[in-house]
């Protein structure tokens, strides 16, 4: 397995939709291996294929609190089953340091093809439910950022920005 470098905002290639995976290959399975590792190294909750420059319909999530329970996601496609939405505060690993309340739906019914390729269904809710709908945002090239006012946005660009510079070599 290999770590992969997690892209930032406001890079463009966040903003790439990703394309369908066709066949469950071995080279699926090493791009989920290595997002787990990339995940749990971050440390987070979640991960897109879209945020390692993959665009594939690729996702790992694992809201365990010992990294015990990783869920992939591929081609998934998510239904809300409330029409009420409540708000949680969420974050991402392509925008470090920031977190923002974010109104989702409260429970989802998934459909996926996991790493081995079989399909299957579930019912999340609570931090499950809003990680699957903040990760599936990514296989669409929206981020959780696009939700906030444009003032917010702005601030958060600017706080990118310099964390940026900050990281480059004099
Ligand atoms: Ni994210």
């Amino acid at each position: 397995m290999a770590k992969l470098p997690i892209l930032e905002f406001p890079d463009e290639r966040l903003r790439t939709k990703a394309a369908p995976v066709e066949t469950v290959d071995d080279e699926v399975r090493q791009l989920v291996d290595d997002m787990l590792e990339t995940m749990y190294d971050a440390p987070g909750i979640g991960l897109a294929a879209s945020q390692v420059d993959a665009h594939r319909r690729v996702i790992v999530i694992d809201v365990s609190d010992d990294q015990s329970a990783p869920l992939v996601l591929i081609n998934p496609e998510y239904t809300p089953l409330d029409d009420e939405r409540e708000p949680m505060q969420e974050g991402c690993l392509s925008i470090p340091e920031y977190y923002a309340e974010v109104p989702r739906a409260l429970r989802v019914g998934l459909k996926a093809l996991g790493r081995d390729g079989q399909p299957y269904e579930l019912e999340a809710e609570g931090l499950l439910a809003h990680c699957i709908q903040h990760e599936y945002d990514h296989l669409e090239g929206v981020l959780f950022v696009d939700y906030l006012s444009p003032l917010k946005r702005d601030r958060v660009m600017k706080k990118m920005q310099k964390r940026h510079r900050a990281a480059q070599p004099a």
